[in-house]
């Protein structure tokens, strides 16, 4: 089959997974960081079939999202062979999807991902950051019925990968400092890192101006 046949294929599949998605993983977020991984394809290269179906699958079998990633998994895997994938490329893939997640990043020894993993992390880890991250925290925030902010909650700092499943008493704005303000320093390619850092400047303005209008000062 056809490489853009192939990928055709797994955009269908992945957009009759995450379509009904209320948690700010809506098939939008899908198609951005397509979009971003082509984007930095240009400057990096490796191969682009494991890099765009990685993107397209990086949360259909996520385990905050599914009861049971383990039979998401093995449907990907089946559906993967039934497009003429290798047994490599899916295991690549799957490796991809499994490993790219901040939680995972925290862990003592974090993943080492391939430079097409590498691609895929910056483009999801962009999409989480910037004006369409503040409004996917808010979102999240909302379907989750957190708290917007209580200043004597104070954000944690340093957290192992359990401590950061497991938080509770979790306010947006402390979403902020406990992961999105992190992740520009965490980009792996130099394309994500610049793009990156316009967008971090942008959240931090908005803290600025949050606080200041929390506080009465403007
Ligand atoms: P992804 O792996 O696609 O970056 P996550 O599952 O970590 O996504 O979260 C989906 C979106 O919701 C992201 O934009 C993330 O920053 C946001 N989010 C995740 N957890 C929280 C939280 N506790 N409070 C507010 N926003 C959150
Ligand atoms: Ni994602």
């Amino acid at each position: 089959m056809e490489q853009t046949e192939q990928l055709q294929k797994v955009r269908q599949f992945s957009y009759q997974k995450m379509s009904r998605d209320e948690t700010g993983h809506n098939f939008d977020h899908i198609e951005r960081v397509v979009k971003m991984a082509k984007r930095i394809l240009k400057e990096e290269q490796t191969d682009q079939l494991i890099t765009l179906s990685a993107a397209y699958l990086h949360d259909v079998a996520d385990d905050k999202l599914v009861d049971d990633p383990k039979a998401l998994e093995q449907e990907i895997r089946k559906f993967l062979g039934g497009i003429d994938f290798t047994n490599d490329q899916i295991d690549e893939v799957l490796y991809i999807t499994h490993n790219l997640g901040f939680s995972k990043s925290l862990s003592k020894n974090p993943p080492k991902l391939s430079l097409a993993g590498q691609v895929v992390q910056d483009s999801d880890r962009l999409d989480a950051i910037g004006a369409i991250g503040i409004t996917r925290a808010i979102y999240y925030g909302g379907v989750n019925h957190e708290t917007i902010y209580d200043p004597n909650i104070k954000p944690r700092q340093n957290m192992t990968k359990q401590e950061y499943r497991n938080l509770d008493n979790e306010t947006i704005i402390n979403h902020f400092h406990e992961k999105l303000l992190k992740l520009t320093a965490m980009m792996n390619t130099k394309t994500a890192k610049k793009i990156a850092d316009g967008r971090q400047q942008y959240m931090r303005d908005f803290l600025q101006q949050f606080s200041d209008e929390w506080n009465c000062r403007q």
